[in-house]
């Protein structure tokens, strides 16, 4: 991601240095920059003078002492609290008092980072989605501790540098890795019930939602176990809602090491000649299987709306330049139906008689 972060910040002119505790991971990340610099000049995205101002802006650094002069450090190393805190507390001793320090962590509490260091008020979360040149969205997280302006400075910068800013309150998966949990764990929840087949739900969320890609897929995109672990942290910082529970399947399917696409095997084979299955096309369970997801979705959202997570209209962009959703759920509740909504809700809960489809309190209000 470090080297995504640098990209976007080096085309919109600023001075980045770059520090890896791994140098050959820097040199590595160089390397694969200049390709895609040169790619992009070769398809006439940018001139070739463009691709090389790029290219020096970036200054390799082999200590985090080279970092003194910044004004901004964006962190985006291992995701594991210890870790970072000690980077963020030897940045303090290093960077001068007015830099502002901002992690990139996708599940770690900013309020819980912050709280580390001899000023929090200086401390933010500037949460880019992969690869961040592509994807717009950047999630701006102010932690209960950071400065009251910050939020705000950081939004101008994102947008300074092209991207689409929304803010978050400092909850476990922010905006979008909350509520697209559903989008997953519904679908892992179906197929684990033999109610339809991986093939089968992808394809309905994709021929009846218009998703760019069906949740297997996609989680054969991320990788299944980076994903089982985004919803294992999420269910664990809900303090064991049953609404995040992981799936069973996902589990083993990471303990076979079937990842998806970076091991070959997901829950598609990506090996040389294998072939896809086409689903058994059937319209009422494609219906059911639809309406079952996008209600779980839209009730996330619904409930991110009531708690305050984000304002209406950042919650639909986040979903939107984060995730690649055709719509924000919001205006899909209202075209659907929210009545609708909760009534799918309310058969799955009576069927199940789980607290996983409780509803937010909103949705019958709407
Ligand atoms: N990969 C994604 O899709 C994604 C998306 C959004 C946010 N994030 C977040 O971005 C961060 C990085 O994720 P990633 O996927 O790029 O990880 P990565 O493992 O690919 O890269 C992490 C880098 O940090 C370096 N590192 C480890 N300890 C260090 C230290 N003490 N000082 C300096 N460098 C150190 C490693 O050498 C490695 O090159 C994480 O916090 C992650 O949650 C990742």
């Amino acid at each position: 991601m470090g080297i995504g972060i640098a990209q976007v910040a080096a085309t919109s002119g600023c001075s980045v240095f770059l520090y890896d505790a791994n140098s050959a991971q820097t040199e590595k990340s160089l390397l694969n920059l200049q390709k895609t610099l040169g790619k992009l000049a070769e398809k006439q995205k940018i001139t070739i003078e463009k691709s090389e101002e790029i290219f020096n802006k970036i200054k390799f650094c082999t200590e985090l002492s080279d970092l003194k002069a910044c004004d901004l450090v964006i962190e985006a190393i291992i995701e594991n609290k210890e870790i970072k805190t000690k980077v963020f507390q030897n940045l303090e001793e290093i960077v001068s008092e007015k830099c502002i320090i901002s992690s990139n962590t996708s599940s770690i509490s900013i309020t819980s980072l912050s709280a580390e260091l001899k000023n929090p008020e200086r401390f933010v979360g500037i949460h880019f989605f992969n690869p961040a040149p592509l994807m717009p969205l950047v999630e701006i997280i102010p932690g209960l501790l950071t400065d009251k302006k910050l939020a705000r400075e950081m939004y101008t910068l994102m947008e300074n540098w092209g991207k689409v800013p929304v803010i978050a309150k400092d909850v476990p998966g922010f905006i979008v890795n909350r509520i697209a949990r559903p989008f997953y764990g519904e679908a892992l929840r179906i197929a684990e019930e033999n109610i339809a087949t991986p093939e089968q739900i992808d394809d309905a969320m994709k021929t009846l939602g218009n998703f760019k890609m069906g949740p297997f897929e996609l989680m054969d995109l991320i990788g299944i176990d980076i994903n089982f672990s985004v919803t294992k942290t999420v269910y664990q910082d809900y303090f064991y809602d049953p609404k995040y529970k992981p799936s069973l399947l996902q589990q083993r399917m990471s303990e076979a090491k079937l990842l998806g696409r970076k091991t070959g095997k997901g829950f598609y084979d990506y090996s040389e000649g294998a072939e896809k299955k086409a689903p058994e096309k059937n319209e009422e369970l494609y219906q059911t299987v639809f309406m079952r997801i996008i209600s779980m979705l839209i009730n996330e959202a619904v409930e991110a709306k009531r708690l305050g997570i984000a304002n209406d209209e950042d919650l639909e962009l986040a979903m939107q330049k984060g995730v690649n959703y055709p719509k924000g759920l919001l205006a899909w509740g209202k075209e659907i139906g929210f009545e609708n909504i909760s009534e799918t809700l309310q058969n799955l809960y009576e069927e199940y008689q789980e607290e996983r489809y409780r509803q937010s309190p909103l949705l019958r209000k709407l």
